[in-house]
């Protein structure tokens, strides 16, 4: 079976100023005393990517948006691009984020051409999936993630790589999490489609799990088949939580 380096991921969603680049500081301070064994990734608000990113840099701690626009450059008031992510410092960004989905009536077209354009400016995509709790209750949970996968995973990517983001909407800052059953044979499904879609780049793709993920259900989650990490919210925001989540891999 192909090795995944785990990866936990804080998305910090619309909070922050300056004042949270402190928890950025105590987190490298932490990170310093016993090294990390995952890949850290922080996605601050875009108005705190390039600060956050210098204060990460040397803790060994990676940063990402939390959306890019499709295209490079142009008349899109108040977005950003995949480059100027990268500019400020970015090597992943987050895709088709439930919020987004839901908020701002991202498709799975939208989200496609998302990644794309993240991969074609050098960033590593986590492109983002899950169910809501009236298609779980109506058993089609499997059946929304693998539409969502089909229509917005690019058909193709270079070296660099996507990463896959399991998020049931239910479980998104609810406090509630599906049973590690239910987390198990989701992440099989989603294995099995990009295996079969991508052969060993498939096999090779970290799938993360997200939804009230927290220092006190992190370990339990982690250690499911199939789960090679996490998206984390709330837990993200402080150094301490974080932390720990960080540790319990
Ligand atoms: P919470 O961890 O706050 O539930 O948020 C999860 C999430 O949406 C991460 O992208």
């Amino acid at each position: 079976m192909a090795s995944i380096t785990p990866l936990i991921a804080g998305n910090w969603k619309m909070n922050g100023t300056s004042l949270a680049l402190g928890e950025v500081r105590n987190l490298a301070a932490k990170l310093a005393e016993s090294a990390p064994r995952c890949t850290v990734v922080i996605c601050p608000p875009a108005t705190l990517l390039e600060r956050l990113s210098e204060i990460a840099a040397p803790a060994g701690i990676v940063t990402g948006g939390q959306d890019c626009h499709s295209a490079a450059s142009g008349a899109h008031t108040g977005d950003v691009s995949a480059q100027m992510l990268v500019d400020a410092g970015a090597q992943y960004v987050i895709v088709g984020h439930s919020e987004r989905r839901t908020n701002h009536g991202e498709t799975d077209e939208t989200v496609r051409a998302k990644s794309v354009a993240a991969l074609s400016a050098g960033l590593i995509p986590i492109i983002c999936v899950g169910e809501t709790e009236s298609e779980r209750d109506a058993g089609k949970a499997e059946a929304v993630v693998l539409t969502q996968l089909q229509g917005s995973i690019p058909a193709e990517w270079p070296g660099h790589g996507i990463v896959i983001a399991y998020e049931p909407v239910w479980a998104i800052g609810t406090g509630r999490t599906p049973t590690s059953a239910d987390i198990a044979q989701m992440h099989d499904t989603i294995r099995r489609d990009l295996e079969s879609r991508f052969g060993e780049r498939g096999a090779a793709t970290a799938i993360l799990y997200g939804g009230s993920m927290k220092p006190s259900n992190a370990a339990e989650i982690l250690r499911i088949s199939n789960v090679n990490g996490g998206l984390v919210g709330g837990a993200s925001l402080l150094a301490n939580d974080f932390h720990a989540i960080i540790s319990a891999v």
